[in-house]
């Protein structure tokens, strides 16, 4: 259902891992490999990757997303009793394939034939992001593929946010950002964009600055949300 705080918005901006793609699909697929590991492995691999780079931000020493990841699952798989390096290089690979979810390539298009903006700002570094998109076939849905590496520090930093206004042309105001990261819609709200919290796991509410203007537990009602039938 449309509300007035969805008014006007001209550019959707997306984040990308958790949000348009699955990041345990990498860990699903070696399942026969992993076996009971897999889901451990794969809920370590994410909570580390995501706290490497809040703290490589803190510490100034930024490295690109794809040596936070190959960091994190080292630890993940170090974590889970795991020292194989076949399996991490099929791991890694399995990240630049990620299975979009089922509802993203039809949304992504509806908002285009409505003539909206459309882009992903991620943490991803440009060639794990390209690789993702174009494996998910949504190159075409796409206007921007924003990395964080153009302004060189992580998300919830103010100045990756800013670079979708800047790159978009759109103001902050008229930008509805999606994330089903909580930490993530919070900065995005904090900075100034209109929010929907993508909750597809089922979190709690976050205590943190900036609130999120709505929520949905998937993508598919968000043409909605926006007006467009
Ligand atoms: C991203 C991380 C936060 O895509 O999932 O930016």
């Amino acid at each position: 259902m449309a509300g007035p705080i969805f008014d006007g918005i001209r550019a959707c901006v997306f984040d990308a891992y958790g949000t348009l793609f699955d990041v345990h699909s990498a860990a699903a697929r070696c399942r026969p490999e992993l076996g009971d590991k897999a889901d451990r492995l794969s809920e370590t691999w994410r909570l580390k990757q995501l706290q490497y780079t809040w703290l490589r931000s803190l510490m100034r020493a930024h490295a690109d997303f794809q040596q936070v990841t190959g960091d994190a699952l080292d630890f993940a798989m170090a974590t889970v009793g795991l020292d194989d390096p076949a399996l991490r290089r099929r791991l890694m690979e399995l990240y630049l394939q990620l299975d979009a979810y089922p509802e993203v390539p039809g949304m992504l298009r509806r908002l285009k034939q409505a003539g909206m903006t459309t882009a992903i700002l991620s943490n991803g570094e440009p060639a794990m992001l390209a690789a993702a998109v174009h494996s998910a076939g949504i190159e075409a849905s796409l206007d921007h593929v924003l990395s964080i590496e153009d302004v060189g520090i992580y998300k919830p930093d103010p100045r990756v946010y800013r670079l979708a206004v800047d790159r978009t042309g759109v103001p902050a105001d008229a930008v509805c950002f999606m994330s089903s990261n909580g930490w993530d819609a919070h900065g995005a709200a904090h900075f100034g964009f209109r929010v929907v919290w993508v909750n597809r796991f089922g979190q709690p509410d976050e205590g943190l600055p900036g609130r999120p203007d709505a929520r949905m537990a998937d993508l598919s009602g968000l043409p909605a949300l926006l007006g467009i039938g």
